[in-house]
Formats: C-alpha cells, sequence, structure tokens
C-alpha cells in the first residue's frame, strides 16, 4: 500500500510522523473519508469544501488548495491501483513541543492513505441503540478527536449492535459515525445542520435525491418520541451509503424489515452512483 505524507507517496511502512505531532499529542487535526468508485473520487468537491471549513473550524490556514488536493488524491488513488476503495485524508496542526496554546512556527502533517471499502450492509439492516450523545458543541467540525464516538460505537457493538444513535437534550443528532434519517407517514426526515451534527455529504445526497424525485422530505428536530414511533430509520455515510436500522433497543422498527423508502432512496442512490461511475455525475 502506497500512502502520501507531507508531499511525497512512500509504502505504509516508510511513513513515519514525529511523536510530538500535535495530532498524536492532542488530536489537533481534522480528517476527510472520501468514497471511490472505478477509481474516481465521488463527490470530490463537497469533501474538499468540508475539508476548507473543518480547517476554518479548527484555525489552521490551508496548506494545500482544492487543486493540489485533487492532483495528489488521484495519484495516490492511481498508486493504488484505483477500483472501488475509501481514501482518508488527515491533516494537523503537526509537530511542536508540548503547549495547549497554538505554536508559533510548525508545519502541518498531511496525511492520506486508501483502504478497502467495507461490503454494503443490503437489506438486511442492522440494530442500533440510542444513547447520550456526549460530545462536544463543535461537531460540524470532522475532528480526529473521536472518543466519545468510539466509546458510543464501541457500547452498541457490546450490546450487539451495529451503531448507536445519539441523543442530546431529547433531540436526537446523529450515528457514532452516521447521519441520521428517519419515517413518518411516508415523510423522510433527518435534523438540520447545526454546531450538533457533521453535515454529511451522503446525507446531502439523500435530500437531493427527495427533491429531485418529489419524494415528501422535512428538515427539522426531531425528538427521542419520534425516534422511537418512526416507521423507518436509517443511517448514511460515505463508506456505508444508506443502511437501515431495523431494530433500536432490541425492539423491532415497523415490522422489523427495512421499509419501502429505504428501497426507494435506496436505489435511487445505487442509481445515482452509476451515473457517476458512467461520468456523468459528480
Ligand atoms: N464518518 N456523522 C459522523 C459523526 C460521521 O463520522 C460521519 C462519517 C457522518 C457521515 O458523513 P458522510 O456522509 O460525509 O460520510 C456523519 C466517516 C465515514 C468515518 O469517520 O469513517
Amino acid at each position: 500500500m502506497t500512502v502520501f505524507l507531507n508531499g511525497a507517496y512512500l509504502p505504509l511502512a516508510e511513513a513515519k510522523i514525529s511523536v510530538l505531532d500535535r495530532g498524536f499529542i492532542f488530536s489537533d487535526g481534522v480528517y476527510e473519508v472520501i468514497p471511490i468508485y472505478n477509481g474516481r473520487l465521488f463527490r470530490l468537491h463537497q469533501h474538499l469544501q468540508r475539508l476548507q471549513q473543518s480547517l476554518n473550524g479548527i484555525r489552521l490556514d490551508p496548506p494545500l488548495s482544492p487543486e493540489a488536493w485533487q492532483e495528489i488524491l488521484t495519484t495516490l488513488v492511481a498508486k493504488n491501483g484505483g477500483g472501488d476503495l475509501s481514501l482518508y485524508l488527515q491533516i494537523t496542526r503537526g509537530p511542536a513541543p508540548r503547549d495547549h496554546r497554538f505554536p508559533e512556527k510548525t508545519e502541518p502533517t498531511l496525511f492520506a492513505m486508501t483502504q478497502p471499502l467495507p461490503p454494503i450492509q443490503g437489506t438486511k439492516g442492522i440494530a442500533a441503540i440510542t444513547v447520550e450523545d456526549i460530545r462536544w458543541k463543535l461537531c460540524q467540525i470532522k475532528s480526529i478527536a473521536l472518543l466519545p464516538n468510539i466509546l458510543l460505537r464501541q457500547q452498541a457493538v457490546d450490546e450487539g449492535c451495529g451503531e448507536a444513535i445519539m441523543i442530546r437534550d431529547n433531540e436526537v443528532t446523529e450515528g457514532a459515525a452516521s447521519n441520521l434519517f428517519l419515517v413518518n407517514s411516508g415523510v423522510v426526515m433527518t435534523p438540520p445542520n447545526s454546531n450538533l451534527i457533521l453535515p454529511g455529504i451522503t446525507r446531502d445526497i439523500v435530500i437531493e435525491l427527495c427533491q429531485r424525485h418529489q419524494i415528501p422530505y422535512e428538515v427539522r428536530a426531531i425528538d427521542r418520541d419520534e425516534l422511537h414511533h418512526a416507521e423507518e430509520i436509517w443511517v448514511t455515510s460515505s463508506t456505508k451509503e444508506l443502511v437501515p436500522v431495523t431494530a433500536l433497543n432490541h425492539t423491532p422498527v415497523g415490522d422489523g424489515n427495512p421499509g419501502p423508502r429505504w428501497q426507494q432512496l435506496s436505489t435511487l442512490y445505487q442509481q445515482y452512483k452509476q451515473s457517476f461511475i458512467r461520468g456523468e455525475a459528480d
């Protein structure tokens, strides 16, 4: 596997950073995960735009232009054989003596690698639990500080579930590594973008598909009660696409099978993906 580190393409084993890197010491950095289909970076522009917003959020000057990133990432994908992959990209504030304040002068650390895409869930659905959203109040930043997400996801796994759905002040926010959708009376609903959730790229695509195909949807606050009475629940992410949640807190959602709206949107998503692969969409 070839990775990108600070301007060089290297075998993974040769990619080394300082133990004083602020990413290692403080989790002082941000990241992106971009799916690659048939060697092409899916929704690259949107991912790089969100990266820019994350960098703004931690007050780190963008080390590279979107065009430079595009060049680097395309090269990296080619060096790793193209095909279907997941690309991980991380920027930290770089190595500096340990001090909470920003260092006066340091070069950010730029890292990117590809990984295999996990197999898509299919029509079986996953189980989820609800948990308290114990994260900070800047969840719109795609920060590499993921301990709360990790602890909550592991709590779900320990209970035999695939995702933890977070609730803050009685309102549903998102999954530990996914955005949340539910369906009630046939209407697709998702919480609004704010400082309490990550503005998901997959979430945006689902909303676009609802608009394009006249599927009724609402972007609005959703409370715990609505979640528990939902006809359908799904979670979305770049690597897992649209995943139906068929059990919540060990109780079936609806009849315990993926619902018709999920089926419809999931099919539309696959069609959209195919049009991207054919070069007809970005
Ligand atoms: N995570 N919310 C959170 C907290 C996430 O970590 C993610 C994705 C999403 C979905 O965003 P998108 O559709 O842009 O992938 C929402 C990535 C995949 C990860 O950490 O691996």
